[in-house]
């Protein structure tokens, strides 16, 4: 049975994606900062998905989370890094806490959490990586301005994305994806997507025969960086 990790999963666009992928016979892991929280998620959902407790921007949190994670599986298929926070100021007036927050989580969350399970992904045959992105970092929409925090971080997360693809071995494929506009605590609820909208390019990308890799999606169509 294939391993699927998926960060930040005890509400939104990840509870949803941690569904979908065990609908489609994965183990999934789902993983949150909250113990109590995400052990609830997976309780509703079912399916024998194991919860664990996770802070992305912490690396002893992600290395805990290794340790214990390995003591269980020997290998991990896909690690989808969902977990997230916006950040809505301009660049005019933004603060330096809310920056280093976003990119705490958005970024370096992203990154602790690729690093400390890297041993397990490399043992998997064909492992696939999907960063949860937005648009709203793309080199297009970020010259609308606001959401400094946010925007910075997906902008970098989108270059993190390139930068793993052509460096890591090609058993391993890497992307990310933008959800569109979603109705979760995030997105709010005059969003025009659903959770499960929102979820499908990235369990398209864990799932689907033939991806390429370093690339960015939206609609399971490939979208300007
Ligand atoms: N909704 C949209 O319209 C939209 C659009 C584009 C991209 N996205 C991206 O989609 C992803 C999911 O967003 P969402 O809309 O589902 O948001 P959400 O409902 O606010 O869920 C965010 C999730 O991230 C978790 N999280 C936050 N900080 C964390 C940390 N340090 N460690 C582990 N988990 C953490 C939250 O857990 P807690 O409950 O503990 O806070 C929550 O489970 C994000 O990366 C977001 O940027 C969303």
């Amino acid at each position: 049975m294939k391993i699927a990790v998926v960060t930040g999963s005890n509400r939104g666009i990840g509870k949803e994606i941690c569904r979908q992928l065990a609908e489609k016979g994965f183990q999934v892991v789902a993983t949150g900062r909250d113990f109590h929280k995400i052990q609830q998620a997976a309780e509703e959902i079912g399916h024998g998905i194991v919860a664990y407790q996770l802070n992305v921007s912490d690396p002893s949190s992600c290395n805990r989370f290794y340790n214990l994670l390995a003591e269980k599986f020997s290998s991990v298929d896909v690690l989808v890094n969902n977990a997230g926070i916006i950040g809505n100021k301009p660049a005019t007036t933004f603060d330096m806490g809310q920056l280093q927050a976003v990119l705490n989580i958005n970024l370096l969350g992203a990154i602790n959490t690729t690093k400390a399970l890297w041993p397990m992904i490399e043992k998997s045959k064909e492992a696939r990586i999907i960063n949860v992105s937005s648009s709203m970092g793309s080199l297009k929409e970020i010259q609308s301005g606001g959401y400094t925090a946010y925007r910075l971080s997906k902008w970098s997360l989108n270059g993190y994305t390139m930068l793993l693809a052509a460096d890591a071995p090609p058993h391993i494929k890497i992307n990310c994806i933008c959800p569109g506009w979603v109705q979760t605590d995030m997105g709010g609820s005059n969003a025009p997507r659903t959770v499960q909208q929102g979820a499908d390019t990235a369990v398209w990308l864990a799932t689907e025969k033939n991806i390429p890799t370093g690339k960015f999606f939206k609609d399971r169509k490939e979208i300007s960086w």
